[in-house]
């Protein structure tokens, strides 16, 4: 979800305004989503690298998390949406990892949605934290048993990474899971990806082939490649 920034500073607002205005969109987006059939989606909120940043704006992202815990749970529970939050607690302040872990008790029922909400979390924190879990059971380190210790073990690994705000990178996001994501790089900014960006995206999504490493013509249908009897 990149770019609140940037929305912010170009109307002269604080950047916390932009992230304020970005937890508004992810709500609805969440809705739109869930309308459109999605299963998990899961959001890059903080990453372990965000707390280099300006400690007001640390401190504004903390300050908004806190308060969409307090907000936004009934309405997530009336809409069938399951939240999870994925990344290291240890950092984060006592009144908010309470807060994480009581809005995934109340809403573990769910199945319409799974919201991964993916804060302190780095691709790379989420490989070496399951290896270490994969070493301290003794298992070998094979990629079913790395793949089971993820952090987002709970979901199968995403069909499309969408990037908003212009950049063309991964940023240490799903590392792992990404291996045969499909890309799909917007100049939008957060704030502005609405329901007409989602679809445009999910359209992008449909019209590419998605072989896994395979040929095209060994995807083809069985009923069109000739037959061997
Ligand atoms: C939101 O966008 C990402 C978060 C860390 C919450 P940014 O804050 O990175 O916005 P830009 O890139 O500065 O515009
Ligand atoms: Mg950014």
């Amino acid at each position: 979800m990149d770019g609140n920034g940037r929305w912010a500073s170009r109307r002269f607002l604080p950047r916390v305004a932009g992230h304020k205005q970005g937890v508004d969109v992810l709500r609805r987006f969440v809705k739109a989503c869930a309308a459109r059939g999605v299963g998990v989606l899961t959001v890059f909120a903080f990453s372990s690298e965000n707390w280099q940043r300006p400690a007001d704006e640390v401190s504004g992202l903390m300050d908004l998390l806190a308060i969409a815990l307090s907000r936004e749970v009934p309405q997530l529970k009336a809409d069938g949406v399951a939240l999870h939050f994925v990344g290291e607690r240890a950092r984060l302040s006592p009144k908010v990892a309470a807060g994480m872990a009581r809005a995934q008790a109340e809403t573990a029922g769910n199945t319409r949605l799974v919201l991964n909400v993916c804060f302190n979390y780095g691709g790379r924190w989420d490989i070496a934290q399951a290896a270490a879990k994969v070493a301290a059971q003794g298992l070998v380190m094979t990629e079913a048993n790395l793949d089971a210790a993820m952090a987002l073990a709970h979901v199968p690994p995403p069909d499309l990474i969408i990037r908003t705000g212009g950049e063309q990178r991964l940023s240490n996001f799903l590392l792992w899971q990404a291996a045969y994501a499909e890309l799909y790089f917007s100049d939008k900014l957060w704030p502005e990806f609405d329901d007409a960006a989602l679809d445009a995206a999910i359209e992008e999504f449909h019209s590419r082939e998605r072989r896994y490493g395979k040929t095209s013509q060994q995807l083809e249908p069985q009923s069109k490649q000739p037959s061997a009897a």
